[in-house]
């Protein structure tokens, strides 16, 4: 019978006929072979044994199952690539599936963990999509996307954001997350460092080890707004140092970068041959005046230097439509987008036609995009005042996006009974999910253990009752034990 064997590690290597013949299969599919010569031939030896001699070279953790077939019984690995194994599931989506299944179980969870508008995407942006279909366009679009939306983004960053670009300077991906991702893997190579400051979105460092590069975290501050401080950042710059990222308005802070501090970001990164500029700006329209947006790639000598992320999921509220962009020098947009003729090609032809629409609500998506963005303001402003007020927390007054970075760590450290231990921003999210019924993300999922971010993407209703258990729930842990 043939016999065939899928080796999905990059690590496994050696000679194709050699390994083929140790292993005694008929034939080897290596689907990312990496080469590097074993020193001396391996022996005959049967598969579990090959395993582990090459494993003692490539670091592999393989495992093995038995499979049957009508004629034999055979072995196969189903080992993952270290590449996946390195990758962290994402702890949102953890809770927010925890969270969603107390719901469907019956019982009242306030869910607060997500991160998308409650809002339903602009009813001019639903026709256009609806259009979309109704008149045919429903077929590929160029891998980039379509002409007419890339033009549009143009547009749009020129008037918006004081960036030039031309459309083959623009690629449309499904979401700014894969735009994001490839960037990371157009970019980098292994070994080279990814510099992100936390709190940072989750996805962030998990990406840059999709990218075999390494993340390095450089902490901020409560007490000073969780803004990058421009000296440790110098301080930890090397010729390895590939890719910064920043994110204005920030997931998970609020925070939003005044003009000054990136222009001393600016200068900095100047002085470093090798270094590039990530800027994730899909935040950009929920911000409360008077802070104001400013697009890294403006900044003097920073245009050739910066890739700029933007998307229509936070803003115009159609996070289901899956549409973001990269806007870069054509060298790295062209990268990219080879990397996304392979991987996906062009986004949906509806969502881009839908993007159209969004472009042409007006300047910073018009009077759809500032009626959502009035509402998150007054749920900004109640909750900051509310825990403002509440005894042991430390807040940091967000001036974008739609989340509260709140500091519990002085419940830290305490024994309730019936629960246990709250020893973290994980196990406080447990205790306030279990005895609040609130569901919140733990700060530890962003890098900044202290804290934990409450997602205002709901009505003041649900926000006033929200607090009320958290309060509520606080309250046993002020007089509860310390550990
Ligand atoms: C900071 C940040 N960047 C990028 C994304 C990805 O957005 P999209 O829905 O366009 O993939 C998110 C989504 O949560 C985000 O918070």
């Amino acid at each position: 019978m043939a016999t065939s064997l899928q080796i999905s590690s990059t690590y496994i290597c050696g000679q194709i006929g050699f390994v083929d013949r140790c292993l005694g299969v008929d034939s080897v599919s290596w689907s990312s072979f990496r080469s590097v010569s074993f020193s001396s031939q391996l022996p005959s030896l049967p598969l579990k044994q090959l395993y582990s001699s090459t494993q003692a070279q490539s670091h592999v953790t393989v495992s093995m199952v038995k499979a049957q077939s009508n004629l034999t019984t055979t072995e196969f690995d189903t080992s993952l690539s270290p590449r996946v194994n390195s990758v962290k599931p994402s702890k949102t989506v953890a809770i927010s599936d925890q969270a969603a299944a107390l719901a469907q179980a019956g019982v009242p969870v306030i869910r607060l963990a997500a991160g998308e508008p409650d809002f339903d995407t602009p009813s001019v942006i639903v026709e256009a999509g609806i259009n979309g279909i109704r008149e045919g366009y429903t077929r590929y679009t160029p891998n980039a996307g379509t002409l007419e939306v890339r033009q549009a983004i143009c547009h749009k960053l020129k008037e918006e954001n004081g960036i030039t670009y031309t459309p083959d300077q623009i690629l449309v991906s499904n979401g700014a997350k894969q735009s994001i991702l490839q960037a990371l893997i157009a970019v980098c190579s292994p070994g080279d460092e990814v510099i992100i400051p936390a709190p940072f979105w989750v996805s962030y460092p998990e990406m840059a080890r999709l990218a075999d590069a390494t993340p390095v975290i450089l902490q901020t501050r409560i007490s000073e707004d969780f803004l990058l401080d421009p000296k440790l950042l110098e301080s930890k710059l090397s010729e390895r140092s590939r890719l910064l990222i920043l994110c204005s308005p920030s997931n998970p802070t609020g925070s939003v970068y005044p003009k000054k501090l990136l222009e001393e970001i600016a200068q900095i990164v100047a002085k470093h041959p090798r270094l590039m500029v990530l800027s994730d700006e899909i935040y950009e329209h929920i911000i409360y005046a008077p802070a104001t947006h400013t697009s890294f790639a403006s900044l003097p000598g920073m245009w050739e230097r910066t890739l700029t992320v933007n998307g229509f999921s936070k803003a115009f509220a159609m996070t289901g439509w899956r549409l973001g962009y990269l806007a870069g020098p054509k060298h790295f947009v062209s990268a990219c987008n080879k990397i996304q003729s392979q991987f996906t090609s062009g986004a949906s032809s509806i969502s881009q036609k839908a993007a159209v629409a969004a472009l042409g609500l007006g300047y910073a998506g018009g009077e759809a995009v500032s009626t959502m963005v009035k509402a998150f303001r007054e749920r900004r402003d109640f909750l900051v005042k509310r825990f403002g007020d509440m005894k042991g927390v430390k807040i940091s007054e967000p001036q974008g996006a739609f989340y509260l970075f709140i500091d519990f760590s002085s419940f830290y450290g305490r024994e309730v009974e019936g629960f246990g231990g709250i020893e973290n921003s994980e196990s406080l999210c447990r205790y306030l999910l279990d005895v609040g019924q609130v569901a919140l993300v733990p700060g530890s999922a962003f890098g900044n253990d202290t804290c934990v971010r409450i997602s205002y993407a709901a009505s003041l209703t649900t926000l006033q009752a929200a607090v009320e258990r958290i309060n509520k729930a606080l309250i046993p842990l002020t007089s509860a034990a310390l550990v």
